[in-house]
């Protein structure tokens, strides 16, 4: 399986996230090619059988959440037609409703979209690990 990782990281959080992910597909045998969006590998991306897009939570924390630099990531993203998408947003007190519209803003560019979480910045080992075994455990029963 193809997998494309792609970020978007101020502070190093979400770039962290980013490769504990393409680590621990790699170990469950997907060939990974990882890059920040603004970087990101269009020919990977024609041949991917999956993408994962990460970001951190902009917003005023206790409202207004939104993904990262907003548009951003839609704007750099080519249209991803059929494309299976998962995503995540990194936080630090309270997400929102990002990580919903960072899958919103995939599903708009034609993704089937099959999950979006939130990591906090303290707790990235534990809970990417989680969000791997689910994607693992989707693939494996289908
Ligand atoms: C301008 C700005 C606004 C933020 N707003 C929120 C917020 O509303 N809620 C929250 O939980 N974290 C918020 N954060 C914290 C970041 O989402 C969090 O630290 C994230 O892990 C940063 O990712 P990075 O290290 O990849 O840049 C904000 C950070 C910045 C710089």
């Amino acid at each position: 399986m193809k997998v494309v990782v792609t970020y978007e990281s101020r502070k190093g959080n979400t770039a962290r996230a980013a490769r504990l992910i393409a680590g621990g597909l790699q170990a469950a045998g997907a060939e990974v090619t990882i890059d920040p969006i603004d970087d990101i590998d269009f020919s990977a991306l024609a041949s991917a059988d999956l993408v994962i897009v990460g970001t951190w939570t902009g917003g005023l924390f206790l409202f207004g959440q939104h993904p990262g630099d907003g548009g951003k990531i839609a704007s750099t993203l080519p249209d991803l037609w059929d494309i299976d998408t998962w995503s995540y947003v990194t936080y630090a007190h309270n997400p929102g409703k990002a990580a919903g519209k960072l899958a919103e803003t995939l599903e708009a560019k034609g993704a089937h979209s099959l999950g979006s979480a939130a990591f906090h910045r303290k707790k990235l080992q534990a809970e990417v690990t989680a969000f791997v075994d689910e994607i693992i455990d989707h693939y494996a029963a289908s």
